[in-house]
C-alpha cells in the first residue's frame, strides 16, 4: 500500500498545476454559465452536495478551490474527487495522475520490496506474539496468570485474544529470537527490542508484562501493547512505538474480528482499553474495538465508519470520558451524513465497560448500550452543561454556537433534521415552570415533549431552574421595598402582588406577609425586610428613600410590576422564536430572536401606556431604575 509520504516532494503541487480543478469538477456539475466567467477561470453551479436549484457553488480554475456559500463544502480537486467518487487520498492521486500523464511513485521497482519488508516484520512479530503465548504457561508467569483469573478472563478468552506474557527479563525474547535465526535488525526495527544509548546489545523492550497482540484487519500481528500488574508501575500500559507496520492512529484494537460480528442486533461499540474490549467480547458484545491509547483520531472514526453506520461509542463515566465524546463530535460533524452517524452511552461514574460488567453483569451493559443518545443530544450538553442562560445575550450566545455547529455538517438534508432536534431540545430548556393559564399562544403541544436530558443535563438544568436571575430578583426587591415604605399604596396593588410570586430569597415569606396584611416591620418576615431594605441599591432608590412622595412610589410600583410579568412572560415569546430553529443555519433565528425582543418591548410599552398618565419623569425614572439594575447586574457578573 503506497502512503502519501511515499510521494516525492512536489508530486501534489505539480498534479494540482497540470489538472484544472473545473476539468475534474465539470464531469459532476451543469456549470451555470450566465453566472460562470470562464475566461477568469471563475464557475458557478448547483452544489453537488446539497440540494439546491440556484448556483451557489462556485470553483476557482487559478487557486484550485471549490467552495460551497450554501453549504460551505470546500477543497482542491483531489478532496473533489474522494468525497465525490467515495475514494480514498491515494486512490484520488492514482486517477488525476493518471489523466495527467503523470507517473505515480507506486510504479517503482522498490515497492515489491518494501512488501516483503512489511511482511517479514509481521513474521517477526508473529514469533514474538507466539513466544509470550508459550511464557504464559510457565512457572515463571504463576503471577501473571493470578492477574488475569483475578480479573476474570477465562482460558478461551486468553486463547481468542492470545493474551501472553513478556518475562521480567532483559534478554529473553532477545535471546529467543536471535536463536531462531531472525536478524537483530529487524527485532529492533520491529520495535520489540531497543538498542541502549552507548550501542551495547539491544534489550527487550517488554518485560514483566502481560502482552496484548495487535493484529490489522488482514489480521497480521502489527504491534503489542503490555500491562503491567504492579499497579505502582510507572507506565500502566506499554505500548509498540510506531514502526513500518504500526501506525497508531490508523490502527483499532479487535479491528478484524469485530468487522465480522457487527449486525443488526450487535452495534459496533467503541471503548476506550484493551480490556474493555476483551471483557465486552467475552460477555458476548463481539462487535468492539477501541484505539490505542490515544484519543480517536479521524484516520480511526473513517475506520469505524467502515465498520459500521452508526457505532455506539462508550465513554468512560467521568469528565475525561466526556470530554473525549466532546472532541469526537468536532471530529464527526463534518463527515455525518444519514448513513454516517455516532450514537453515545455515558457509563456510570468512574467505570468502564470491564467495570459495569464485572459489577453490574451483562443485563446492566445491555441497556447502556440500548439507551445510548444520539450525537446530537451529546452536542446539545456540551454547549449547554454547567451554563445559566438568564440573558438574551447568554441564550443569543448559544444559538450562535448551535449555529456554528450547524454549519460544519456537511450533509444538507441531516443538517435540517439537527437544527429540528436542536430547536426541540432548545424549546424543553428554556419552557419555563408550566402555569396554570398560560399554555403558550397558539394552542399548547406544538412541541414535541422535551426528551430526557442526559443525567449530567438534568442537574445544570434543575440548578439553572433554582432561582430567578439576579435582573428579576432585583425587580422583585424594589417592589417589596416600596411597598414597604410606602404600606398605603399595598390595597391598590394587592392584585398584582397576589400575581406576583416571587422567587428572590425571603422574598416570598415578605409578599405572603404583605398580603395577609402584615406591613408593618413585625412579625416573622422582619430580618427579611431590614436585610431587604439595608440592600444598596434599594437603599439609594429614589421611590423607596422619598418617603413622601406617593405618585413616584405609585408610578414605579406599576412599572415595575409590568415589566416583572413581562419578563417572566417573554420566555415563552422566546420559545416561539424557536419555532423557526430550522432556519437556525442561516440568519432566520436572529431575525425572529429580535422580532420577539421586539415583542416584548412593545408588550412592555403597550401596558405602560394603559396605565394613564404616564409623566416624562416616570420614564425617566423607569430608566435610571433600569440602569441601577443593569449595572448591579453586570458588577455582579463580573465577581
Ligand atoms: P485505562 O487506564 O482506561 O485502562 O486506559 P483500562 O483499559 O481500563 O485498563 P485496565 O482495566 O486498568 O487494565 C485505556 C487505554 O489507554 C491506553 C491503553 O490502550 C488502555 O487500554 N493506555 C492507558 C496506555 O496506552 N498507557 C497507559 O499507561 C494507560
Ligand atoms: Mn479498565
Amino acid at each position: 500500500m503506497l502512503h502519501r509520504m511515499s510521494l516525492p516532494p512536489g508530486f501534489l503541487d505539480e498534479l494540482r498545476n497540470r489538472v484544472s480543478i473545473s476539468s475534474v469538477v465539470g464531469r459532476k456539475v451543469t456549470w451555470d454559465m450566465r453566472k460562470s466567467n470562464q475566461a477568469k477561470g471563475d464557475f458557478w453551479a448547483p452544489c453537488p452536495f446539497h440540494q439546491e436549484k440556484t448556483a451557489s457553488f462556485h470553483v476557482d480554475d487559478r487557486k484550485g478551490f471549490y467552495y460551497c456559500f450554501g453549504c460551505h463544502a470546500k477543497g482542491d480537486a483531489l478532496k473533489f474527487l474522494c468525497e465525490t467518487e467515495n475514494m480514498g487520498f491515494m486512490e484520488a492521486v492514482e486517477v488525476m495522475a493518471r489523466e495527467a500523464g503523470m507517473t505515480m511513485p507506486a510504479r517503482d521497482p522498490h515497492a515489491a520490496e518494501k512488501a516483503d519488508r512489511l511482511s517479514e516484520l509481521a513474521q517477526v512479530m508473529d514469533a514474538a506474539a507466539r513466544f509470550y503465548r508459550m511464557q504464559l504457561n510457565t512457572g515463571a508467569a504463576s503471577a501473571a496468570r493470578d492477574y488475569l483469573a483475578g480479573r476474570g478472563l477465562a482460558q478461551t478468552t486468553l486463547d481468542r485474544f492470545e493474551i501472553g506474557f513478556a518475562p521480567d527479563n532483559r534478554q529473553a525474547l532477545w535471546a529467543h529470537l536471535t536463536g531462531a535465526g531472525i536478524a537483530p535488525d529487524k527485532i529492533v526495527e520491529a520495535g520489540l527490542a531497543i538498542t541502549p544509548d552507548d550501542g551495547g546489545t539491544p534489550y527487550d523492550r517488554f518485560r514483566g508484562r502481560i502482552m496484548f497482540p495487535i493484529r490489522d484487519t488482514r489480521g497480521r500481528c502489527i504491534a503489542f501493547g503490555g500491562r503491567a500488574m504492579d499497579p505502582n508501575a510507572r507506565a500502566k500500559y506499554l505500548n509498540s512505538p510506531e514502526t513500518p507496520l504500526f501506525d497508531k492512529g490508523r490502527s483499532l484494537y479487535n479491528a478484524g474480528p469485530a468487522r465480522g460480528a457487527v449486525g443488526k442486533d450487535s452495534p459496533l461499540i467503541v471503548s476506550e482499553g484493551y480490556m474493555d474490549v476483551i471483557a465486552l467480547v467475552a460477555a458476548g458484545f463481539e462487535a468492539a474495538v477501541a484505539p490505542l491509547g490515544t484519543a480517536i483520531t479521524e484516520d480511526q472514526l473513517r475506520m469505524i465508519w467502515r465498520l459500521s453506520p452508526e457505532p455506539v461509542i462508550a465513554l468512560d463515566g467521568d469528565q475525561a470520558g466526556l470530554r473525549a465524546g466532546y472532541r469526537l463530535i468536532d471530529l464527526a460533524l463534518p463527515h455525518l451524513g444519514p448513513e454516517q452517524s455516532l450514537r453515545f452511552c455515558l457509563l456510570p461514574e468512574k467505570m468502564d465497560p470491564d467495570d459495569v460488567l464485572r459489577a453490574s453483569g451483562v443485563g446492566a451493559m445491555r441497556k447502556l448500550i440500548d439507551g445510548a443518545v444520539p450525537l446530537v443530544r451529546l452536542l446539545w450538553q456540551r454547549e449547554t452543561e454547567g451554563q445559566v442562560f438568564d440573558s438574551p445575550e447568554r441564550r443569543s450566545a448559544l444559538d450562535k454556537q448551535l449555529r456554528t455547529a450547524l454549519a460544519r455538517i456537511g450533509d444538507p438534508g441531516l443538517r435540517g433534521h439537527y437544527a429540528e432536534e436542536l430547536r426541540n431540545l432548545r424549546a424543553g430548556f428554556f419552557r419555563p415552570p408550566q402555569r396554570s393559564g398560560r399554555q403558550g399562544g397558539f394552542g399548547g403541544a406544538r412541541f414535541a415533549p422535551p426528551m430526557q436530558p442526559l443525567p449530567a443535563t438534568r442537574a445544570t438544568l434543575l440548578a439553572a431552574g433554582e432561582g430567578p436571575d439576579v435582573a428579576e430578583r432585583m425587580r422583585e426587591e424594589i417592589i417589596l421595598a416600596i411597598l414597604l415604605t410606602h404600606p398605603s399604596l399595598l390595597s391598590e396593588f394587592e392584585n398584582d402582588l397576589e400575581r406576583a410570586e416571587m422567587r428572590g430569597p425571603g422574598h416570598e415569606s415578605l409578599r405572603q406577609a404583605m398580603l395577609l396584611g402584615q406591613p408593618a416591620l413585625d412579625g416573622p418576615a422582619q430580618a427579611d425586610a431590614v436585610r431587604l431594605l439595608e440592600l444598596g441599591h434599594v437603599r439609594i432608590a429614589p421611590p423607596v428613600r422619598q418617603k413622601d412622595n406617593l405618585e413616584l412610589a405609585r408610578n414605579c410600583l406599576r412599572e415595575e410590576f409590568a415589566k416583572l410579568f413581562t419578563r417572566r412572560g417573554a420566555v415563552s415569546e422566546l420559545r416561539d422564536a424557536t419555532e423557526d430553529m430550522a432556519h437556525l443555519v442561516d440568519e432566520g433565528l436572529t431575525w425572529r430572536l429580535r422580532q420577539a425582543a421586539e415583542m416584548r418591548n412593545s408588550a412592555e410599552r403597550s401596558r405602560l401606556s394603559d396605565s394613564t398618565d404616564l409623566g416624562e419623569d416616570r420614564s425617566a425614572l423607569s430608566s435610571q431604575l433600569d440602569r441601577l439594575i443593569e449595572s448591579q447586574v453586570w458588577v455582579k457578573r463580573k465577581k
